[in-house]
């Protein structure tokens, strides 16, 4: 064991703060709350953030880049993105030295189930051994909702059996870098897994792949697949997601016009982009332009095509979207808005020649011409199994109550769950990674709740949360708002620096940042305490990390 070595003069840090410290060549994540320092780990366990430049609330520490939450005083994780808690690290006050000891494999994160209880403990891992519970709790798709079920469902003590199926191919893995730094050509297939094949197997996970469900009976429990026997299950999660829709026209299913939302579409795009010059992205929003930035990034040329005028124009309005506009036209990018899509055609290199050579997209005014088309229209929730049952919605989306479920034993997270939004006091379905993660954890509490009279169930009531880069621009949208009455800038949009507060019935229920990263941590904790500041106080330039701090 290493020694105690002297990291901050005590009086260096004011109740509250934290700071990034070394100690005997380790980074450290020094905080002071209540008069109490605590130590751990200064990067964040999702993609690495310097935590220090994230948002302290109390004990929590909020990640600047995706939100995840860690309790700085236990390690704890408290909320996604991130899988796994921080180390924490022995502190000692002696006169004005602070001192902190770092055992010598201290940059090992570790893998483990490290969800915080309410407590405040890091609660202990169920063992997985069937001959305690016989009960068999199916979750349907191996995203990112079904995953942090399987997984939550252990941290509250759930011994049965834990069956996780996918289609695909593939053990759970981080579809967000599909678009982004996989098909920029910077990481590869190792750096998609969201934990290795051991890791499931040590908690008593099964991970079923290759397995489409082509049925469910609510009444007889029952799930059926396409290949191999149906299974009777105690309690279900249906998370399977979004399939991506093609535009209407005549076209939308030749050859080199395709679709972005597995693993193996990215593999497929990735390899038909070797050695083309053009691509044409239709859609103008998340996957499109992130999309575009990538293939940009591996010298291709784009033109993104929409019928709105800026992109993302529905989601975070006109203003905000000639930002992201902007920064893509830099890096070369041409943009079709306002444009219809009629048909997709192939062309031909001589009318003899029957090899079609490259795709053009007619639009009413002026067509594109390209060698392959990408499209990001959107996606319809996959649960076309589920036809008949009586809370699918004509959208596809299942209806569920607060507590995420839909009927007895059968409980429905992600991109599929209408679930009632606490602020909004309506029924949303939200298509963002950390709310369906934050979905499958709350699934799991309340399928366990479910058949334990000890247990309560709890209504779901977290933040939602997005984010995207593109084009060297990040930004975190926290909360949510479909439509709005005013959209309220404060710092420079041209300057790519600033936040947008989103504010329908009288109070602001969104916030978009741009290079502000500590204020978009600092609304979200206001958010999660009904405490978010009025529009009056948006209007007159509210600072949102001192609103945290008053909140207290
Ligand atoms: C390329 C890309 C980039 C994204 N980037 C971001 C981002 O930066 N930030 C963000 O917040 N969100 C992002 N998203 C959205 C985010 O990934 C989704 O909101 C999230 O994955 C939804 O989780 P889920 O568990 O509901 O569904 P999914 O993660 O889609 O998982 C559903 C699983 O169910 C499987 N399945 C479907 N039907 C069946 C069936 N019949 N039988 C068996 N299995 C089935 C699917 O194959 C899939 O594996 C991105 C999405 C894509 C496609
Ligand atoms: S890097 Fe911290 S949540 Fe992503």
């Amino acid at each position: 064991m290493s020694d105690f070595v002297r990291v901050a003069a005590a009086s260096d840090l004011a109740d509250g703060e934290m700071r990034q410290v070394q100690a005997d060549g380790t980074d450290v994540l020094l905080s002071r709350v209540d008069g109490a320092f605590h130590a751990c780990t200064a990067f964040c366990t999702h993609y690495g953030a310097p935590l220090a430049t994230g948002v302290l609330d109390g004990t929590t520490v909020v990640c600047p880049w995706h939100h995840a939450a860690f309790d700085v005083a236990s390690g704890a994780l408290c909320e996604p993105p991130a899988p796994d808690a921080l180390r924490t690290f022995e502190v000692r006050v002696e006169g004005d030295d602070v001192l902190v000891r770092v055992p010598e494999d201290a940059d090992d994160h570790g893998e483990g189930i490290a969800y915080r209880e309410s407590d405040g403990e890091t609660p202990a891992m169920a063992s997985a051994s069937a001959s305690e519970d016989d009960r068999v709790f199916l979750l349907l798709g191996a995203g990112a909702a079904a995953e942090a079920c399987a997984e939550a469902l252990r941290t509250e003590g759930y011994r049965g059996r834990i069956v996780l199926v996918t289609k695909e191919t593939r053990p759970p893995y981080d579809r967000t870098k599909l678009s982004k730094a996989y098909l920029a050509g910077d990481a590869g297939d190792d750096a998609l897994r969201l934990r290795d094949g051991a890791f499931y197997e040590s908690h008593g996970i099964e991970v079923w792949t290759d397995r489409t469900v082509t049925g469910l009976d609510p009444d007889k429990r029952t799930v059926t697949f396409e290949e191999g026997d149906p299974v009777t299950y105690d309690a279900a999660l249906v998370a399977t997601g979004g399939t991506p829709r093609r535009v209407p026209v005549q076209g939308a299913d030749l050859d080199g016009v395709l679709l972005l939302r597995s693993w193996e579409d990215a593999q497929d795009l990735v390899r038909r982009a070797e050695g083309v010059e053009s691509v044409a992205v239709i859609g103008a929003s998340f996957i499109g332009m992130e999309v575009a930035s990538s293939l940009r990034a591996r010298g291709v040329d784009v033109t993104v095509v929409d019928r709105e005028e800026a992109p993302f124009a529905a989601t975070l309005g006109p203003e905000v979207g000639r930002v992201f506009q902007s920064a893509a036209e830099e890096k070369g990018v041409s943009f079709r808005l306002d444009a219809s899509v009629e048909a997709i055609e192939t062309v031909h290199a001589d009318p003899d020649d029957e090899t079609p050579r490259r795709l053009r997209v007619v639009l009413g005014d002026g067509d594109v011409e390209a060698d392959l088309v990408v499209l990001g229209v959107g996606v319809a929730p996959a649960t076309d199994f589920l036809k008949r049952a009586p809370f699918r919605r004509d959208d596809g989306g299942l209806e569920v109550d607060a507590t995420l479920r839909a009927a007895p034993g059968l409980f429905a997270a992600g991109d599929v769950a209408a679930f009632p939004d606490p602020r909004l006091g309506r029924s949303v379905r939200i298509e963002h990674w950390r709310l369906a993660q934050q979905h499958g954890r709350a699934a799991a509490r309340n399928m366990v709740a479910e058949g334990d009279p000890t247990m309560s169930s709890v209504p779901f009531e977290s933040v939602p949360f997005f984010w995207t880069g593109q084009f060297g621009v990040n930004l975190r949208y926290v909360g949510h708002a479909e439509e709005w009455d005013e959209a309220i800038v404060d710092g420079a949009l041209d300057e790519r620096e600033f936040v947008v507060a989103y504010v329908e019935g009288g109070a602001v229920r969104a916030l978009a940042a741009v290079g502000r990263d500590r204020d978009a941590a600092a609304f979200h904790r206001l958010l999660a305490r009904g405490a978010a500041p009025s529009p009056d106080a948006f209007r007159a330039g509210v600072d949102l990390q001192q609103a945290l701090r008053d909140v207290g």
